[in-house]
């Protein structure tokens, strides 16, 4: 059944170039996100309304999560707060995907909500979430509020995102929220970020979280420089990616991973090695301060709980600060 669920809407796209897997190139291109609402966001919304319906040893509470699932995922959500069936939900899912796309996704999530609020006290006054897809961090961090919050993603997923938001989430609690469309692959999101009332050179913490591995070289390149531009120094870029090994073929399990978000049309295009990273960063007036696999991030937050979940060494999660 959640093997139905997760493919079910899965169609081939004409706008995608499907990558040839193990092909041993770095990059692929792609010629522009599908225009539907994203299945990996809702991929991502899934496992963390797993997580917070773990209850008492939970590392993400994210109440909003549910919300933004359809079908059989809203279902199994549902049925995963009684604790036999939330355990029995997640090993299926670690047994069919052995990388451990669940456990890195709310290890991930954790560790850059824990970021995203150290950036906010050092004095960020406005936060940018970039392919913010089903993120829920605008509603639910405390005290983010305080600030503008610009969320970014392709006009798409951002109708859908918008939509429920309004139906559920009361005035006074998004106030401070602005949505933002625009393709990152094609649009100017100088200007889209510009009208929606960024300001310039201000304090900024902005999050580009399980996005760059659906992008383009050029995209990831032309999205890092404008954040070095246009954000004060001393501003955080919280950024995730995938390690080119993975995508050369170089890593086992990661196949399955892969499969599943290349099925939903979305393939992985693009990953860093993590070595370059540094120096990538530095090319763009960006010092790098942190890299963290999430598999690191696991052993950081879910292990000192018993919970020795499978999280992906290849999925990375980075920091970076605007000189
Ligand atoms: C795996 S989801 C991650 C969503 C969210 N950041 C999170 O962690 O829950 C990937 C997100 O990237 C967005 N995305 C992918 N390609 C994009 C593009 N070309 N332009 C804008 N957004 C894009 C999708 O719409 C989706 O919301």
């Amino acid at each position: 059944m959640i093997v139905d669920g997760w493919h079910c809407h899965s169609t081939p796209d004409a706008r995608v170039m499907t990558p040839h897997w193990k092909s041993g190139r770095s990059f692929i291109i792609v010629g522009g996100m599908r225009n539907e609402t994203s299945r990996s966001a809702e991929h991502v919304a899934l496992f963390r309304a797993l997580e917070t319906a773990r209850g008492h040893d939970r590392v993400v509470d994210d109440p909003y999560a549910h919300m933004f699932l359809t079908g059989s995922h809203r279902m199994i959500a549902g049925l995963a707060w009684v604790p036999a069936i939330g355990r029995r939900v997640e090993r299926y899912l670690d047994r069919r995907w052995p990388a451990g796309p669940r456990a890195s996704a709310v290890a991930r999530t954790r560790l850059i909500d824990e970021l995203t609020l150290e950036a906010l006290r050092r004095g960020a006054r406005q936060v940018v979430l970039l392919g913010a897809g089903f993120d829920s961090r605008a509603y639910r961090l405390p005290g983010i509020d305080a600030v503008p919050v610009f969320e970014v993603d392709h006009p798409a997923t951002q109708a859908t995102k918008e939509r429920l938001v309004r139906g559920a989430v009361h005035p006074s609690k998004r106030g401070h929220v602005h949505f933002v469309p625009v393709d990152l692959i094609t649009g100017d999101l100088a200007a889209a970020l510009r009208n929606a009332g960024f300001v310039t050179l201000e304090p900024t913490v902005i999050i580009w979280e399980g996005v760059t591995n659906y992008l383009t070289a050029e995209a990831v390149d032309a999205t890092m420089r404008l954040v070095a531009a246009s954000t004060a120094t001393g501003s955080s870029l919280i950024f995730t990616y995938v390690d080119r090994a993975a995508l050369d073929g170089q890593v086992t399990g990661v196949e399955e991973w892969h499969a599943v978000v290349r099925d939903g049309g979305e393939p992985w295009t693009f990953g860093f090695v993590p070595a370059e990273l540094p120096g990538y960063v530095a090319e763009r007036d960006m010092r790098l301060a942190l890299d963290l696999s999430a598999r690191e991030a696991a052993d950081r937050y879910l292990s000192p709980l018993g919970r020795h979940e499978p999280a992906a060494g290849f999925y990375r999660i980075a920091q970076a600060e605007i000189l």
